[in-house]
């Protein structure tokens, strides 16, 4: 067991009351007792998984602040919070701003022109920014971010609106092969070449990809899927990892599933 440490927010006032990406029906109801029982599941199974989860206070005027993925891009102590692309979430950069500076960090910001939604489109790896552009965050935020941290850009750009962030169509898988799974149609090059020579890629079917499987949290070895029924859930057995599930079907009402709902602190 590792010693992780992953921040989440909890989802009292979640709920569906804007469109900004193709998931996100207006008007569609969230059944918010369901949504808090399956996020404590999440929790749960995180934590039995080996983590410690810590908790950002909840908003009433930010439904979306429950995925704090996009909170910003962390490397140890220091982070850049991110700068939105839609009004609708800017509001949440303060809030994850103070709570990372009052739990210890340090905390910057990048020009506020680039748009950019941190984990939901960048992570760190070894000496690379792996990272993806076109949608939400900007290829001149990442090439910033890049340069902050003096880490090579590893940058794909995104092709399908409905797959919007790179942890909606890709996930790092925790196997000394750097296993990769992810839908190639939702990627401008479908064959990933500027990912191929860090990750060994798995592609997930559309079925797979529609249930958002590629959003699956990777906690020590296990690796968490928002439903039961995926199927590339078999492959990631056979590579020795534990593949386990916890459905999270009312968030997917808003595009997002188990690693929007996380941010890996340490
Ligand atoms: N409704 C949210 C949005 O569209 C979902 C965010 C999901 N987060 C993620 N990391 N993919 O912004």
């Amino acid at each position: 067991m590792g010693n992780t440490t992953v921040l989440m927010s909890s989802p009292e006032y979640f709920k569906v009351e804007y469109s900004i990406n193709p998931w996100m029906v207006e008007g569609v109801s969230v059944n918010l007792e369901l949504a808090k029982q399956q996020w404590e599941n999440l929790k749960t199974t995180i934590e039995q998984a080996g983590a410690s989860v810590e908790v950002v206070p909840p908003h009433e005027q930010y439904p979306d602040l429950v995925f704090t993925a996009n909170s910003g891009i962390i490397n140890e102590d220091k982070v850049l919070i991110a700068n939105f692309k839609f009004k609708e979430r800017q509001g949440e950069e303060e809030i994850y701003s103070n709570w990372f500076s009052e739990n210890g960090y340090s905390v910057s910001r990048i020009p506020s022109d680039f748009k950019f939604e941190g984990r939901g489109d960048a992570f760190v790896l070894d000496e690379y920014l792996v990272g993806s552009y076109g949608i939400r965050s900007d290829k001149e935020a990442l090439l910033y971010i890049a340069s902050e941290f003096g880490l090579k850009p590893k940058i794909v750009e995104l092709a399908d609106p409905k797959f919007y962030h790179l942890d909606t169509c890709f996930q790092q898988l925790p196997t000394e092969n750097k296993d990769a799974i992810f839908y190639p149609k939702a990627f401008k090059d479908e064959t990933l070449s500027e990912f191929a020579d860090i990750f060994n890629l798995i592609p997930v079917s559309e079925d797979d990809a529609n249930k958002l499987a590629c959003n699956a949290v990777v906690i020590n070895d296990t690796v968490i899927f928002p439903s039961e029924d995926i199927e590339v859930m078999e492959k990631v057995r056979e590579l020795g990892l534990n593949a386990v599930s916890a459905n999270v079907s009312e968030f997917l009402k808003s595009g997002g599933a188990c690693q929007c709902l996380v941010i890996t602190l340490k």
